[in-house]
């Protein structure tokens, strides 16, 4: 594989991959494309911007010309698909952009993909897809159970990856990660919401009681996962990326409060997600198989994320203007009013 197609390259976990593939493979071209929306950002790529073996291309994953277009421009041998619409609020506030991207855009990388005579897909998908997991952890074989537009969103893109896979003889696998933490993560998400919201002593909306359970994970842990499958997964095979660091939500709240050394006052528990999953949970043995293994303590880790917000405000305070305020006003004005 020695010209990859990382698609939502721009964005969280995407632009960690970027960066660590640019620097790790310097003899493999990496070509992020990315349509740049609201959670893309080409500051997340400043660390890797003038290296010779990185281009960025602008484009859509469901626009099938651009597809086609980048596949053969660059002579294409491997896509990493990270392209999605990410935040479970906004697929609650309207499913649309879900559909199209994580559904239709999923399809049409494929049946490209598949014409063009791509050597290998890697689809990263989520533990959402397993839905609320009360007891136990999930395993790869369990089935899907997704509770929010998004999960379900998620769970149609990769019953396509499934079905290119058993019909067609494409090599696909796919990546389960769990909930995930650290730099660069768009400041909608709890730990860098609470974060930045903290830092300017505004008011955190923890919702319901707080006590919902997320598994962590770092996200170069993550990155470095999706790379050990991309190259040794089995052809048709699904991999769980746990952290298997799980967490109360009050928890990890509270622990973001201390490390700035801001009053836990506040917290205010606001009327709870609609259809919220309690709990989410797998094990990472089968991806341990492959040789990987998280590097990173949750604890260390939240540490220094939480610093990265405090020193790196010129990369989150702009985003937090524009669509981003009207967003905020739709998901927690009422919520706030509420209870205040
Ligand atoms: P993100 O929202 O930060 O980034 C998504 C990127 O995709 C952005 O750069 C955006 O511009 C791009 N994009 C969106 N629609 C596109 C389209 N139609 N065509 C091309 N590019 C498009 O998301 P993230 O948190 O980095 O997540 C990346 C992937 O990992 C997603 O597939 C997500 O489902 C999955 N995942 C995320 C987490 C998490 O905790 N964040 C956990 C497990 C799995
Ligand atoms: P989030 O970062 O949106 O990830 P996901 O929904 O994919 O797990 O949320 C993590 C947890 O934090 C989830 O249980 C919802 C909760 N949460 C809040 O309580 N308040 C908030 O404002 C946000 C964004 C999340």
């Amino acid at each position: 594989m020695n010209n990859i197609l990382v698609t939502g390259g721009a964005g969280f976990i995407g632009s960690a991959f970027v960066r660590h593939m640019v620097v790790a493979y310097p003899d493999c071209n990496i070509i992020c494309f990315d349509k740049l929306t609201y959670a893309g950002n080409l500051d997340n790529l400043l660390p890797v911007s003038d290296e010779e073996n990185y281009r960025f291309e602008r484009g859509d994953i469901a626009d099938r010309r651009a597809v086609q277009r980048a596949l053969d421009d660059y002579a294409i041998d491997a896509i990493v698909n990270f392209a999605a619409e990410s935040h479970v609020d906004r697929s609650i506030l309207d499913p649309d952009a879900f559909i199209h991207t994580d559904v239709v855009g999923v399809y049409i990388l494929l049946d490209e993909g598949k014409k063009h005579g791509i050597e290998r897909f890697c689809q990263v998908s989520t533990d959402e897809v397993y839905g609320d997991i009360h007891v136990g952890r999930s395993i790869e074989d369990d089935r899907f159970l997704p509770n929010s537009p998004y999960a379900a969103s998620k769970a149609g893109g990769e019953l396509m990856v499934r079905a290119y896979h058993v019909t067609y003889g494409m090599d696909t696998v796919v990546t389960r990660g769990s909930n995930t933490y650290g730099p660069y993560q768009y400041p909608e998400k709890l730990v860098p919401f609470f974060t930045t919201e903290a830092m300017d002593e505004r008011m955190l909306p923890v919702y319901g009681d707080g006590k919902q359970i997320r598994d962590w994970l770092h996200v170069d842990d993550h990155a470095r996962g999706v790379d050990r499958i991309l190259r040794f997964g089995k052809p048709g095979e699904a991999y769980n990326l746990a952290g298997e660091n799980q967490r109360l939500n009050i928890d990890v709240t509270r622990r973001i409060l201390e490390l700035l050394g801001k009053p836990q006052s506040l917290i205010r528990h606001v009327p709870d997600r609609e259809g919220h999953d309690r709990r989410y949970a797998m094990t990472a043995e089968k991806a341990r198989s492959l040789g990987w293994n998280r590097q990173f303590d949750f604890d260390q880790g939240l540490e220094a994320t939480v610093r990265w917000y405090q020193e790196n405000e010129w990369w989150w305070r702009k985003l937090k203007t524009g669509d981003y305020l009207e967003f905020y006003r739709q998901q927690y004005a009422d919520r706030l009013e509420s209870v205040s």
